[in-house]
């Protein structure tokens, strides 16, 4: 089954190294894109989108950036509008991964918001949610995602039903850690927003990504977890070799 893969490359390459990864990458890529029938989307650091969309016209990978505003315009020093994003080329955005709710002191408000910005701006948002280790060895983890995932689920259903609701589950503990979920939690968390969108009326199944520690290594335990459409891949993505790896082996 075609699957939608995303690498995302948070702040691992500087603008020189991202920009020569591309022009020496992208080609294979889209041919690999093209034979499996995946998405690939690529979300390098804000510095580098512009070069990028610029070098690999025609367009040949899919372009996401890690984070937007959550407003249109005005007085917010260093924020990215997902006006320009859309400018720029990018055809996705990330919005609340759990690094930027951390370090940016990104809230479920500003989750939604940026996630209404996206979409005036035909960006395709991935919605990141996922539990921190306290709350999973609580036993907490469908409540949190309840509270994350909620209110994005009432303005697709009110605003946005036509579109395609795109959802990541990276548990915070499983983040750069080597360590991922059993494939029975997974399942339990993937039923459970399956359950909770089919419920509140949204006519599209959401597509869900599981992110948090892909590689090589383990992409074959992951993919037996039915529900699975995809996945965000940080630090492996940032290593062609690696990265073409887990594209081959996902199905
Ligand atoms: P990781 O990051 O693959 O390096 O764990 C995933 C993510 O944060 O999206």
């Amino acid at each position: 089954m075609p699957a939608l893969i995303i690498g995302n490359w948070k702040m691992y390459l500087n603008y020189t190294e991202s920009v020569a990864w591309f022009a020496k990458h992208s080609n294979e890529l889209q041919i690999l894109q093209q034979q499996r029938g995946h998405t690939l989307i690529i979300c390098p650091s804000y510095d580098s989108l512009s070069s990028i969309a610029s070098t690999i016209q025609p367009r040949k990978l899919a372009l996401g950036a890690q984070d937007c505003s959550a407003y249109a315009n005005g007085p917010y020093t260093s924020q990215v509008s997902a006006q320009s994003l859309k400018e720029i080329g990018c055809s996705y955005v990330l919005i609340g991964h759990s690094e930027t709710r951390k370090n940016l002191k990104g809230t479920i408000e500003a989750s939604l918001l940026k996630t209404k910005q996206a979409l005036a701006h035909d960006l395709t948002p991935i919605i990141c949610i996922g539990e921190s280790q306290d709350k999973y060895k609580a036993g907490t983890t469908l409540k949190f995602i309840e509270e994350q995932i909620r209110p994005i689920l009432e303005l697709y259903k009110i605003n946005h039903p036509e579109k395609q609701l795109v959802i990541a589950y990276e548990p915070m503990w499983s983040i750069g850690t080597g360590v991922i979920p059993s494939n029975e939690h997974l399942e339990t968390v993937y039923s459970y927003l399956i359950k909770r969108a089919s419920k509140i009326g949204i006519q599209r199944a959401p597509l869900l990504l599981y992110g948090g520690s892909v590689d090589e290594a383990n992409i074959s335990t992951l993919k037996k977890v039915p529900q699975i459409n995809g996945y965000l891949i940080g630090k492996a993505s940032t290593d062609f070799q690696k990265f073409k790896k887990i594209v081959e082996l996902i199905y």
